[in-house]
Order: C-alpha cells, then sequence, then structure tokens
C-alpha cells in the first residue's frame, strides 16, 4: 500500500494507514490536533474548517478554508494543511487568534477554531489586503464566515474581531507563504482493504481507471459524497478523484461559448468570471457557505442529479450544455436533456462530465430566485433561473429553468412559449405566470407544500417582471 504524504502546519507528516473514506478531520484529531472539531460531520458547522494551500493563477499560493470533515485523505496527497493549531499558539497567537480573545469572540470554544481557520482565509485573501472588496470597514468580507456556526456567543463579538483586523505585517510567515508556490495536484493510488481509492494525474489516466472500473465513485470537492460517506455510511469499492485534473480545471471563452470546467470549484469560477455572467454572479453568493463553495464543483451538482440542485435552474437559463467524456471521445448534451428521471442522467458508464459550456451572447436581463427557508446556506424548496432577451418591447428569447418541482430539473417550457413572440408587458407576463405555477409536479415535504412551491413559481416570473421594470431596463 502506498503511504500518503502531506505537509500539516509546516511539516511533513506520512499517513501509511489511511484507508479510502477516511477522513482529514479524523485524522488530524488522530495525529493529536484536536483544534478542529466535529460538531455535524455534513458541511454545516464548521467546527472542522481547515487552510489547504492552493495554486494562484499567477504561480503563488492562496490559503482557502475547507471543511476537513468532507475532505478524504486521498485527495491531499502532497498537499499543505494548515490547522487553527498552526496559526498561533499561547504567548504567540495569530492577529486573528488575538482579536477573537480580546474582543470576547468565544465562549465554551468548541467553534472558535473553525472561525478562526474561516477568518484566517479571509485576513490573508490578496483582494482585501488590496482594498478591492468594499464589504466591511476593513475590506473584510463577512460572509467568508457564512458557514460557521456558534451557539453561544452570539456573532456580535466575532464580527467585531473581523472588522477589528488589519494587514499581515512584514513578519508573518503565511503572508509570505503566498508568494511561494502551492502544491501541485499529485497522483495516488491506494489499494486497501476497504477499497481503491485513486488519483490519477490525468483525464487519459482517469478515463482508463473508469472503463475499468465504471461503478467506480468519482470524487471532485467531495462537499455531497462527504457526506453520504459520514452520515448515511456510504462506501464506494472504488474511488476516482477527479477534482485535481488540469482538464477540468480550465475556464475559456470562445466566440460561440464560455467553457468553465467540472472540476473547478465554485470560488474559483466565481473569481475569475468577476461579473462577467451576471446570472451566475447573482447565483454564488446563495450557494451554501465560502467553505463549501471553496470545494464544490458544478461537474459534481450536475453528477448528483438531484432535482433540487441549485445550478441547473441557472443553467438550464443560461440554455447551456454539459461536455461529457469517455475514452471513445467526448460529446455535448443539452443540460435540457441530461437529466431523464430522478437522480438519472444520460451519462453513460465510462462517461464522466468534463466541463459546462454556457452559449453566447449572453441574454441581457437575467435573474435568480431561491426559495428556501433562510436567506443563506439553505437548500432550497423551488430555485428559478430567468434570462430574457428583448427586441424592443417583444420578448425575442426566454429560458427559465426549474428546481424542487418536478423529479428532475425542468424548463418552464409553458410559460417561455406563451411570452416568446409577445409584448413584454404586466398582462402577458401575468398570464404566463400562470403557467409557470402550473409546470411540473411539485410535491408536499417537508421543506414546501405543493401548492406553496407553484405559488412561488408564479410569483417569481411577477417579481422578474417588476424588478426588471422598475429598475429602468424597461420604460
Ligand atoms: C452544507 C452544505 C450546503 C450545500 N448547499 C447547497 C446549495 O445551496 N445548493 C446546491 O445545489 N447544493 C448544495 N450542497 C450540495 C453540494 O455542495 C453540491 O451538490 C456540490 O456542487 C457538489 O459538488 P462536489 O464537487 O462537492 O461533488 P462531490 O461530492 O465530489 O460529488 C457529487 C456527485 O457528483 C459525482 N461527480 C463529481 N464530479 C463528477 C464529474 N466530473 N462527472 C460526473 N460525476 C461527477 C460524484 O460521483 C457524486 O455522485 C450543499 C452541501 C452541503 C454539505
Ligand atoms: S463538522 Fe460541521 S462542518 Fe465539519
Ligand atoms: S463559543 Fe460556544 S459554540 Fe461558539
Amino acid at each position: 500500500m502506498q503511504t500518503l504524504k502531506l505537509t500539516v502546519n509546516g511539516k511533513p507528516f506520512h499517513a501509511p494507514d489511511v484507508r479510502p473514506h477516511t477522513t482529514l478531520l479524523n485524522w488530524l484529531r488522530d495525529q493529536g490536533l484536536t483544534g478542529c472539531k466535529e460538531g455535524c460531520a455534513e458541511g454545516e458547522c464548521g467546527a472542522c474548517a481547515v487552510l489547504v494551500a492552493r495554486s494562484t493563477e499567477d504561480g503563488g499560493t492562496r490559503l482557502e478554508s475547507v471543511n476537513a470533515c468532507l475532505v478524504l485523505m486521498g485527495t491531499l496527497e502532497g498537499q499543505e494543511v494548515i490547522t487553527a493549531e498552526g496559526l498561533g499558539e499561547p504567548g504567540a497567537l495569530h492577529p486573528v487568534q488575538f482579536e477573537m480573545a480580546v474582543r470576547g469572540g468565544s465562549q465554551c470554544g468548541y467553534c472558535t477554531p473553525g472561525f478562526v481557520v474561516s477568518m484566517a482565509a479571509e485576513y490573508y485573501r490578496p483582494e482585501r489586503e488590496a482594498g478591492t472588496a468594499h464589504c466591511g470597514p476593513n475590506g473584510f468580507d463577512i460572509h467568508a464566515l457564512s458557514g460557521n456556526l456558534c451557539r453561544c456567543t452570539g456573532y456580535r463579538p466575532i464580527q467585531d474581531a473581523a472588522y477589528a483586523l488589519g494587514a499581515p505585517d512584514d513578519s508573518d510567515v503565511l503572508a509570505e507563504r503566498r508568494a511561494q508556490p502551492a502544491p501541485a495536484p499529485q497522483a495516488i493510488h491506494l489499494h486497501t482493504l476497504d477499497g481503491e481509492f485513486h488519483r490519477p494525474a490525468t483525464l487519459a489516466e482517469a478515463l482508463d481507471l473508469l472503463d475499468t472500473n465504471p461503478a467506480a465513485k468519482l470524487l471532485a470537492g467531495g462537499t455531497d459524497w462527504g457526506v453520504e460517506v459520514n452520515i448515511r455510511h456510504a462506501r464506494a469499492p472504488v474511488t476516482i478523484a477527479v477534482d485535481g485534473l488540469a482538464e477540468l480545471r480550465g475556464l475559456t471563452w470562445t466566440n460561440e461559448y464560455l467553457e468553465i470546467g467540472a472540476g473547478l470549484p465554485l470560488t474559483e469560477i466565481e473569481r475569475r468570471l468577476g461579473d462577467r455572467v451576471p446570472l451566475l454572479a447573482e447565483w454564488f453568493p446563495q450557494f451554501a457557505s465560502r467553505l463549501i463553495r471553496n470545494s464544490a464543483t458544478l461537474g459534481g451538482n450536475l453528477g448528483t442529479a438531484s432535482p433540487i440542485g441549485d445550478s441547473p435552474p441557472v443553467l438550464l437559463a443560461l440554455d447551456a450544455g454539459v461536455v461529457l467524456i469517455g475514452k471513445t471521445g467526448e460529446r455535448e448534451v443539452k443540460l435540457s436533456e441530461f437529466f431523464t428521471g430522478y437522480r438519472q442522467t444520460v451519462r453513460q458508464p465510462g462517461e464522466l462530465i468534463k466541463a459546462v459550456r454556457i452559449p453566447l451572447p449572453l441574454a441581457p436581463t437575467t435573474g435568480f430566485f431561491k426559495i428556501a427557508k433562510r436567506r443563506f446556506d439553505d437548500i432550497s424548496s423551488v430555485a428559478v433561473g430567468v434570462a430574457l432577451e428583448l427586441d424592443g418591447d417583444i420578448v425575442k428569447r426566454l429560458h427559465i429553468g426549474l428546481g424542487g418541482v418536478a423529479a428532475t430539473p425542468i424548463r418552464g417550457t409553458q410559460a417561455e412559449e406563451a411570452l416568446t413572440g409577445q409584448v413584454w408587458n404586466e398582462k402577458n407576463v401575468r398570464a404566463a405566470a400562470k403557467l409557470l405555477g402550473s409546470e411540473g409536479t411539485p410535491l408536499d415535504d417537508h421543506r414546501a407544500t405543493a401548492a406553496y412551491r407553484a405559488a412561488m413559481l408564479e410569483q417569481t416570473l411577477l417579481k422578474f417582471y417588476f424588478e426588471q421594470t422598475r429598475q429602468g431596463v424597461l420604460v
């Protein structure tokens, strides 16, 4: 069996006994690094947050926070991890730890190392220091802490600590570390009594492995599969990690389309696109938390084929295609034809999702509506993506993507057809909204009733109309 090697808090570690489903959280705690805690084991509380070193586009390092409870050890071959213990220690506190202590940001302390790590990730975010962010008084984006829960301190002192932070000083080794390259993803093949874990070096190698093991579990960010492993004790005889494959991490603009690699974490897409695709820019902050977005991928979101996944309504509105690749070549399937039934897709054994393609030019007016019980970090009851192009006041192009109202994500075709070629006015939109409310086969469940879901569909189209007209898009 191959021994896994990684760096933790600047020190080399050998992990000879990791198994395919060993999480970073459990492994760290076994090494005595008990700062990171298990609160939920499903990515909800952030008590397990750690930093990982990732490459920047200019060859430096970005320190990003992830949920250690969802990271499988096999993905960390040759990688670098920093825990709360690696930031500072009693007598030599890190500035984040110091501010949390002096501003009363900690009571029982269970959540504190996780908050400290998420805060440190934001502290070292280069854009914050450059002053380009404009979230808090010091450029601190408080949403960096959106994946961390505290049950006893209250969030005000924690926010005070965050907003008190200055810039790292010249003696800060982690700030200096950012100028050096991050470790590149490295291949590993673990053969254990509990199964195999492969982290192939190339896409060709991944496809060979998938061809030999068509039932293998593909692993990208692990934010879905990690929950299955921890909470439902799911186990895969063979796991193939694809998140590190360079071929799945591209972001390319052509004249015809924008192609986004299936293995790029959402945070990276968000950063690299900025506002260039307004619908995606509107959607990203509503997806989970920063901790989850630092790992979660589009390939994983579509790979789950969940009817309540949030990317399908957005990507259906953008009329996106899914690029599937296997040993015999690649093919593009429209997302509207990708889902074939509850958690089923047209993906064949031996194929994986390589990328998502968004046709250009983009529709000029878009909107995303996520109806959930909480504003942030919640699963949607209903999600609607809308993309509209007008020719004067006539609807030239309208795509509506719906999630949460059928066994698969669907298009709002009745409303699309009713409005296309018609005048974009209140009367027509109201009639189309009624049709939208009758789309799909919504269910009653613990999140919402069928009647509520139908009502929300109708309301979102009206909301889209009134928001756009009030903003002067239509006069
Ligand atoms: C706390 C929390 C909050 C969440 N909030 C949201 C939310 O707001 N909205 C939402 O939609 N989801 C949410 N999720 C679910 C999850 O984060 C997303 O589905 C995410 O996009 C999964 O991506 P991943 O890379 O982590 O997938 P993984 O867990 O690695 O994989 C998920 C599935 O996709 C398959 N897969 C992965 N990559 C590929 C590929 N390239 N080709 C084919 N199959 C592939 C895997 O085999 C697996 O079945 C949340 C999860 C958690 C834990
Ligand atoms: S233990 Fe709760 S997010 Fe990891
Ligand atoms: S300090 Fe107790 S949970 Fe946050």
